[in-house]
C-alpha cells in the first residue's frame, strides 16, 4: 500500500544510498536546511487517535512551513475531516500525495490501523519520526507492545503518544506512562488528555485551536508540546 513512497523523489533524496551526488550534497548541507520532516502516525489499534494526532502535528508543523497531510486510510477520515471546513493545510489522498510530496516542506502521514508487516517496514524506513498513539487501556496496551516488538524488529525510530488520557482522578494514564517507561519504550513526555473538545473539533472539521472552548487551549497545548518534542528530535 505504501510502496510508492519509496519511487517517490522527496525519499530518494532523502536516502544517502541512492548516488553518490545526492549523498554529497546530503552530507555537505548546513544543518538550518535539513530541517524538512516526514512524520507517519500509525498504531495496530483503531481509534487512538492516529487521524486526530496527524491533523494537529500538521496544523502545528504548517505555522512553521508548508506542510501536506497525507491520508493513507481508506477511511479517508484527514480528507472528510478537511471537506468539512478549511484546514490550514493540504490534504491529500496518497496518490495525489506522490505528486505533491516535493512541494512541501513537512510531510505529516495518517494511516490505517494495524498496517501489514511490509506496509510497517516501509512506513517506518520512509519517515523521520513514526509516532504511535496509544490510548491507556489494556487492549491499546497490548497492541502497542505488539508494535513495538515488530518496529524493534526492524530498528525502526519511533515513539510512543500516550492519547485519550482520562481525566483526574483516573491513573489509567500515569500507570500506562510507568508500564512503558519502565519497560524503556521511548515515550513523549507530554500525553495528550480525553477532551471532549476534540470531537467538537472533528465536528466542526477544524483543528481544536480553532474551536471556541474553555478547554480548547489545554487540548491545543498538548500537541504543540509533542510538535516541539518532534523538532527537538532533530
Ligand atoms: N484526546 C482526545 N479526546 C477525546 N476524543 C478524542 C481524542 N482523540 C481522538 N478523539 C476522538 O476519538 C475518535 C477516534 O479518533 P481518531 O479518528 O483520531 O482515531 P484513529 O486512530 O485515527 O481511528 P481509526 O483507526 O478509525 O482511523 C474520534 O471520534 C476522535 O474525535
Ligand atoms: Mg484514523
Amino acid at each position: 500500500m505504501f510502496f510508492y513512497l519509496n519511487s517517490n523523489p522527496i525519499f530518494q533524496f532523502r536516502c544517502p544510498n541512492i548516488c553518490t551526488y545526492r549523498r554529497q550534497i546530503w552530507y555537505h548541507l548546513p544543518q538550518k536546511y535539513l530541517k524538512r520532516m516526514i512524520v507517519t502516525v500509525a498504531a495496530f489499534k483503531g481509534g487512538v487517535g492516529k487521524s486526530t494526532t496527524a491533523l494537529h502535528l500538521a496544523t502545528y508543523l504548517q505555522a512553521k512551513a508548508d506542510t501536506l497531510l497525507i491520508d493513507g486510510d481508506l477511511n479517508r477520515c484527514s480528507l472528510d475531516w478537511s471537506n468539512r471546513s478549511s484546514l490550514p493545510f493540504r490534504v491529500a489522498d496518497e496518490e495525489q500525495g506522490v505528486k505533491l510530496a516535493s512541494l512541501y516542506e513537512h510531510i505529516v502521514i495518517d494511516t490505517p490501523a494495524r498496517p501489514s508487516p511490509n506496509d510497517l517496514k516501509t512506513l517506518a524506513r520512509g519517515c523521520d519520526m513514526l509516532v504511535i498513539p496509544t490510548a491507556p487501556d489494556a487492549m491499546a496496551m497490548a497492541a502497542t507492545l505488539q508494535m513495538v516488538g515488530a518496529l524493534n524488529a526492524l530498528r525502526a525510530k519511533y515513539r510512543v503518544l500516550l492519547t485519550l488520557i482520562p481525566p483526574h482522578p483516573n491513573k489509567a494514564g500515569e500507570e500506562a506512562r510507568v508500564t512503558l517507561e519502565n519497560i524503556g519504550i521511548p515515550l513523549f513526555k507530554t500525553g495528550i488528555r480525553r477532551l471532549s473538545v476534540f470531537q467538537d473539533a472533528a465536528l466542526e472539521g477544524v483543528p481544536v485551536n480553532a474551536v471556541k472552548d474553555s478547554k480548547a487551549k489545554i487540548a491545543w497545548r498538548s500537541y504543540v508540546e509533542v510538535g516541539k518534542e518532534i523538532c527537538n528530535a532533530f
